[in-house]
């Protein structure tokens, strides 16, 4: 008798840190060559974009949460801003392609003092967190009044034309691709994983419940990515 194959499920909570944590090791060697491929390249562009969201001055210190193998770190050492790169999984820190310093850390307990950052990036994590609400209290306490937070991630078009071609893409292409040259789980996952993430307004609030304001969102290539951007308070 044919048998459908049927995706696997999302981990739980409680199994979700160890999942993510060595999925991530797994797929480190080839993470770069899979981003380029799968995003035409966008990647580095949408990276870009985040760098100058942070409106960080050259010399300031800026710490890339998730960095996995440094791609954001070295957009933000190009314009100058001295990148601290944060991860947990040891395979994407040695993969870790940036001359940036490195830490080996979780981003839900940042291990980094109150105030003492004048920026934070994140790319394409967020949906790998246990929960979103931490790592957004840890971004609120360890920024300096008046920097900001620019956090990169994938999207759901709204433009429903969009929305069908790009969900075809990225359900059904990119697990092909990823199981030719990497992980087929692992490239199964990360598109279904979209579904951790909060919807807008609810994503919205929960930055500012963090403590940060000025909440913005961009939408990137007609909408497959988003940028939030807020920034903490003068006190
Ligand atoms: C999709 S990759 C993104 C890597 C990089 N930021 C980029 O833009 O290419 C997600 C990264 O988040 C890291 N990650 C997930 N949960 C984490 C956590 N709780 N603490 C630290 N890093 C985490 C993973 O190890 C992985 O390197």
């Amino acid at each position: 008798m044919k048998q459908s194959r049927k995706k696997k499920p999302l981990p739980t909570s409680s199994e979700k840190e160890m999942t993510v944590r060595k999925m991530f090791d797994r797929i480190a060697p080839r993470y770069d060559l899979l981003n380029r491929l799968l995003t035409f390249g966008l990647d580095t562009k949408w990276r870009e974009k985040t760098v100058k969201h942070i409106y960080a001055y050259p010399g300031a210190k800026v710490l890339d949460v998730a960095c996995g193998t440094g791609d954001l770190c070295d957009s933000l050492h190009k314009a100058g801003i001295k990148a601290i790169g944060m991860d947990f999984s040891r395979g994407m820190l040695t993969s870790f392609n940036s001359k940036a310093p490195l830490i080996n850390g979780d981003a839900l307990k940042i291990p980094v003092h109150d105030s003492s950052v004048d920026g934070v990036t994140c790319g394409f994590a967020l949906r790998n967190f246990l929960d979103i609400n931490p790592f957004l209290n840890e971004v609120s306490r360890i920024l300096k009044p008046g920097s900001r937070v620019a956090l990169l991630e994938v999207d759901q078009p709204g433009n429903r034309y969009i929305r069908t071609g790009h969900s075809f893409y990225f359900n059904k292409i990119v697990p092909i691709i990823g199981g030719l040259f990497s992980d087929k789980d692992a490239y199964s996952y990360l598109p279904s994983s979209v579904i951790y993430l909060p919807e807008e307004n609810e994503m919205i609030k929960m930055i500012e419940r963090s403590g940060l304001s000025n909440v913005k969102k961009y939408r990137l290539t007609g909408g497959i990515v988003q940028l939030l951007v807020a920034e903490k308070p003068e006190n």
